[in-house]
């Protein structure tokens, strides 16, 4: 375990000394990683430091609003509104990897016009010890690193946290009074809720997905699982009064794991199974159907796409 007292003045006097009087940028994501990244950049640069959150429209509900509380006592905090474009660029889109390239390109793309408006020589990452072992492994191709810093031509990349494991992030993150949102926060994947959509990712369909992805955290809090949410999975008949309507079907997916690589569903007790069940159906009227997940990873991903 992190010693966290001294672990934080390490980093930030080391940032300090690697970045000088030149000027950083992070991409803040809501997660608990970047958040710390964050933190202790700011701590150590001050407004030197440019965290830019970029709005996909695919990201938690109510995760925007956080990141700007949450960093408000950064002035140069940027939040980009960039929902339209996404969703622009994954029209008609079905293949997952596809999705996955379309929404890092705009990433970049959202992420280069910010960099080049600020002096920015250092990118600063929430890259932890684990994503480093997997990049290293070429497990997945869709970590952090690796990625951003090819988009402009920076003089160093900075990582405080590089060497933590997730619940050492998490500790660091309450040392350093984030609240418990961001410091017990689930992962939550890049590319967002586009990977809870199975097909053409739309407006409507993130919609869906958030507020029943809402739901299950909500209600699954006790279960405290490694990862808890609901995809749209496809469409299916229903009864809503005397008519017979095509609407969505809801996936929960509610699993344990250490690390990501293998996991175990879960097993609910019926009430919550039903309980959530009615709260969807009742605050999204366009699911005829919820369905729980009972598949462990392998054979399964833990997400649908
Ligand atoms: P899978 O679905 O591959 O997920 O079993 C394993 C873990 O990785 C997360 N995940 C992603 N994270 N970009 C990310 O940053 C992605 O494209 C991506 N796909 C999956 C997933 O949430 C789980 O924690």
């Amino acid at each position: 375990m992190v010693d966290v007292e001294p672990f934080v003045d390490d980093a930030v006097a080391e940032i300090r000394e690697q970045v000088g009087d030149e000027h950083a940028i992070i991409a803040l994501s809501g997660g608990v990683d970047s958040s710390v990244a964050a933190a202790l950049a700011y701590e150590a640069i001050g407004d030197q430091l440019t965290p830019v959150y970029v709005d996909t429209g695919l990201m938690r509900k109510g995760e925007t609003d956080q990141v700007r509380e949450t960093f408000d006592y950064m002035e140069s905090l940027r939040i980009v509104e960039a929902q339209e474009r996404f969703f622009d660029r994954l029209e008609g889109v079905l293949d997952p990897e596809e999705k996955r390239h379309v929404i890092g390109e705009q990433f970049i793309r959202e992420f280069e016009r910010e960099a080049t408006g600020t002096d920015a020589r250092y990118l600063v990452q929430g890259t932890i010890y684990p994503d480093r072992i997997e990049s290293e492994g070429g497990i997945k191709s869709h970590h952090n690193v690796g990625g951003l810093p090819d988009v402009v031509d920076f003089d160093g990349i900075v990582e405080p946290v590089r060497d933590l494991y997730k619940d050492e992030v998490r500790e660091v993150a309450r040392a350093l009074g984030l609240e418990e949102v961001v410091s017990e926060r689930m992962p939550f994947p890049g590319p967002g809720l586009a990977v809870r959509v199975v097909g053409e990712v739309t407006p409507e369909k993130a919609d869906v997905a958030r507020e029943a992805c809402h739901i299950v955290e909500e209600e699954l809090e006790a279960y405290d699982p490694w990862q808890a949410f609901a995809a749209v999975v496809g469409k299916g008949t229903g009864v809503k009064g005397d008519n017979r309507v095509h609407g969505h079907i809801v996936a929960v997916r509610s699993v344990e794991s250490r690390d990501g690589m293998t996991a175990r569903a879960q097993e609910l007790d019926w009430e919550t199974l039903q309980r959530i069940q009615s709260r969807i159906t009742g605050t999204v009227p366009s699911v005829a159907r919820v369905v729980y997940d009972v598949t462990h990873k392998p054979p399964a991903t833990i997400e649908y796409e």
